[in-house]
């Protein structure tokens, strides 16, 4: 008796199971279909979003996105892709990253405030947006805003430093400035402003011109499409040590490039993680998340606010880990940021690129650990980085580090 009641609770315990899997199959399933379409993966051109406000957002790429130049690969798709990064190819073969500006929540957040930030009716039609005359102003706005946000609370997007109206200048250089269309570009730089300025910075310091940072497909709405430019070194830190310092070597280059290859700009990162920094197959680096960074103007001239605008500002110990003061940053002339930052990401406290430094590296250039911590450390970071670039650049000539059998 109790035996067959056993029984019949477990069997009825394992239908319960049953139907709850199947419940879940069937939901993720319409869930699937109804946010994407169909289960292929996301349709390319709902990712885009482009009917929410056709006038906030850039089209350059939509052609190629509409009538399949870009199709999406479908073996990356995940479901929960919170990072609403996408993975692609063109017709010619070439892998391609197709990014939304923002998380979902931003995006909506952006959606609901889109009215009250242009003062109009709450149930305005973002087709207006093209009639408003104030829009240069609003762009300065933004840009103030991020300058004036205090140090320690979050902060989002572009500073452009020690005066926000350099703004102008900025993106002057990659402005269409014909007549018509002129205005519907303004609203695409001040939403990009709001949401991320990455694709402003790619049209800035191109690839073309050999920056350190993706192709630039263009924009569709709130996708943004780039080349594909290899793997984060946070997933190749078990490749050999000689390909580890071909790495550090482009990095400080990278590092030395943002801060003096720009005639007028100097483009100080501000979030240099490992899964940022991604490697191809011939050890390029490629800085791919340019959405948090500090444009600062040198050409500015410093008025009674800025006594110490012709002095260097070298990073002060801050606390523990990747801290620094904007502000500082935006009140002289030229700053270590990158330089510190590059060396942090090389021997700093977590989980550093060139540690452990092979055994025969140390015992025949032991400097090389002192130069890293006197870059950490030390007051002149622009000698020390120069002193490892010189050291690291002899070490990638030498056979018994890069060669067959080589340290590891
Ligand atoms: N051009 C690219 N080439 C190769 N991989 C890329 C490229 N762009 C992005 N990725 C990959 O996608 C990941 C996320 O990209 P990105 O950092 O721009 O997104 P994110 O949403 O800003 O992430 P987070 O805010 O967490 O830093 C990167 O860590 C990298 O692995
Ligand atoms: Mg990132």
């Amino acid at each position: 008796m109790s035996e067959s009641y056993n029984r019949m609770l477990l069997r009825r315990r394992f239908c319960k199971r049953v139907v709850l899997l199947l419940t879940a199959f069937a939901v993720s399933f319409y869930a699937s279909v109804l946010l994407f379409g169909g289960l292929k993966g996301p349709q390319v051109m709902r990712l885009t979003d482009l009917h929410r406000c056709p006038a906030c957002y850039g089209v350059t790429v939509c052609p190629e996105l509409y009538s399949n130049q870009i199709t999406l690969d479908s073996s990356h798709w995940n479901m929960f892709n919170a990072k609403n990064i996408y993975y692609g190819y063109t017709k010619s073969n070439r892998r391609v990253v197709l990014k939304k500006l923002a998380h979902n929540w931003e995006l909506k957040e952006f959606d609901d405030n889109l009215c009250n930030n242009w003062r109009l009716k709450l149930d305005c039609k973002s087709i207006q947006l093209l009639n408003m005359t104030n829009i240069d102003e609003k762009l300065l706005k933004i840009v103030e805003f991020n300058l004036t946000w205090p140090d320690t609370e979050p902060r989002k997007g572009l500073v452009m430093c020690p005066y926000a109206y350099s703004l102008y200048d900025f993106i002057q250089s990659f402005l269409n400035n014909k007549r018509e269309g002129y205005k519907s570009e303004l609203i695409n730089i001040w939403t990009m402003l709001s949401i991320n300025p990455e694709p402003i910075i790619l049209q800035v310091i191109p690839k073309s011109k050999g920056w350190p940072v993706p192709p630039f497909g263009g924009v569709c709405g709130r996708l943004e499409v780039v080349g594909h430019e290899g793997e984060p070194l946070s997933a190749l830190l078990d490749v050999a040590w000689h390909r580890k310092l071909k790495y550090a070597q482009n990095i400080l280059d990278a590092a030395m490039d943002f801060t003096f290859k720009h005639d007028r700009f100097r483009f100080y990162l501000m979030d240099w993680s490992l899964d940022n920094i991604v490697a191809n197959e011939k050890d390029e680096i490629t800085f791919v998340d340019l959405e948090d960074l500090v444009v600062l103007d040198k050409h500015i001239s410093p008025k009674k606010d800025l006594p110490d605008w012709y002095k260097r500002y070298s990073r002060e110990v801050m606390g523990p880990g990747f801290t620094f003061s904007i502000e500082n940053m935006c009140r002289h002339h030229l700053s270590d940021h990158n330089l510190w930052a590059a060396c942090y990401v090389l021997a700093g406290d977590e989980s550093p690129l060139l540690y452990p430094i092979p055994k025969d590296v140390n015992s025949t250039r032991p400097h090389f650990d002192r130069l890293l911590s006197t870059c950490l450390n030390g007051e002149d970071r622009f000698l020390a980085v120069s002193k490892l670039q010189q050291v690291i650049e002899e070490m990638l000539s030498d056979q018994k580090i890069v060669g067959f059998g080589a340290v590891r």
